[in-house]
């Protein structure tokens, strides 16, 4: 029997875990409705090349609920207006995305990202592919959405890392400085410092000087249990300096990568106060493992929204979390600025109520 609508399905930019959980309500709801979905491979790629293009079967998202990491693969290069041919060389390669999309006879695609896959799939919304969106991305910092799927399993992976950390930080009464992801905004470490009980945390929202942080740790020795947590933002930054940069931005690739603030601090309290200081840098471990019931709930929520989205011909539009509703946002919105957290939130306030200090 002929499907009643053919879909197709990508995930783009750095894996989350919940994006599993995402495929498989996309899937399933589509199904409910006799429509096929078809799987594309490595991001916005796999509409370059069709070779690894295929329907979705039983077997394909049977288990996959709980798995970390994403059955579609994904890349974060994958920009087809900016498409890498190897070397330096960038090739606009959108027309044949559009090309290929109506080859394989979509009546709709169902993009699964971050602010940089949200951002392409605008651009094709306005080539005329008929597009819905969801956002992932475990740094939450996608506008228009209150929270993103992933978000919650790194805090989770975070927080424990920091109930790991206590038991050197005190043994030794050391101070150990813990740097987490999060890019350009600083949810994961505020959240996950105030459920693993840091002492100092610093994010990109809050310039910081290390006198200040040298201040706290200070505190923490001479009227205090003798040890210090302190968590770090990858984007925190100095009073007037720039981001710490691991490499800079490549060819085909949005953003440059960041890393290293953990290390400067902990150099710096170890040079003001004297107190024995270590860092370690988290890294991959957030975006990895099984995804929190809270991450597979709401990707099953937007999964099945975005099929809602398509059946209403709601397209470019992303399905969004505004509790306590999924609700459609268009594209323009997701991508018109970076989900900070403001200045005046209450995480903040409690957190200075308990007196962590943001090093400010
Ligand atoms: O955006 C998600 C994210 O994990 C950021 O927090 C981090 O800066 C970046 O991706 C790391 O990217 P990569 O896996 O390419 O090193």
């Amino acid at each position: 029997m002929k499907p009643k609508k053919r879909i197709g399905v990508l995930t783009g930019g750095g894996d989350a875990p919940g994006l599993n959980a995402v495929i498989r309500a996309v899937v399933k709801s589509a199904w409910m409705r006799e429509w096929e979905v078809l799987g594309i491979r490595q991001g916005f790629d796999g509409l370059l090349d069709l070779a690894t293009v295929r329907p979705l079967e039983h077997e394909d998202i049977a288990g996959i609920l709980k798995l970390g990491g994403t059955i579609l693969g994904t890349t974060n290069r994958g920009n087809p207006f900016q498409h890498s041919t190897g070397g330096k060389k960038i090739k606009d390669q959108s027309d044949l995305v559009v090309k290929n999309f109506k080859k394989l006879k979509l009546d709709a695609l169902v993009a699964i990202g971050g602010d940089g896959s949200l951002t392409i799939a605008q651009k094709l919304y306005q080539k005329g592919i008929p597009i819905v969106g969801v956002p992932k991305t475990i740094d939450n910092d996608v506008a228009g959405t209150v929270i993103t799927f992933g978000f919650d399993t790194a805090v989770s992976t975070a927080t424990e890392a920091l109930d790991k950390l206590h038991s050197t930080a005190q043994s030794h009464q050391r101070v150990m400085v813990m740097e987490v992801m999060g890019r350009y905004a600083g949810w994961i470490a505020l959240h996950s410092g105030i459920a693993g009980g840091a002492d100092v945390i610093l994010i990109p929202e809050i310039p910081f000087t290390l006198a200040s942080v040298a201040k706290k740790i200070r505190e923490r020795y001479e009227n205090g249990p003798g040890f210090a947590i302190v968590i770090c933002a990858e984007g925190a930054a100095l009073k007037g300096g720039n981001l710490v940069i691991k490499e800079k931005r490549q060819a085909g690739r949005e953003h440059a990568r960041l890393g290293g603030i953990a290390e400067l601090v902990a150099s710096g309290i170890q040079r003001l106060t004297g107190r024995e200081s270590r860092s370690l840098v988290l890294g991959h471990l957030q975006r990895g493992g099984e995804p929190t019931t809270f991450d597979r709930l709401l990707g099953t929520r937007l999964g099945v929204h975005a099929i809602e989205m398509i059946e209403a011909g709601r397209f470019g539009y992303m399905a969004a979390l505004n509790p306590p509703n999924v609700t459609s946002v268009p594209f323009e919105k997701a991508i018109s600025a970076t989900k900070k957290v403001p200045a005046d939130s209450d995480v903040i306030r409690a957190a200075k109520a308990l007196g962590i200090s943001f090093g400010d």
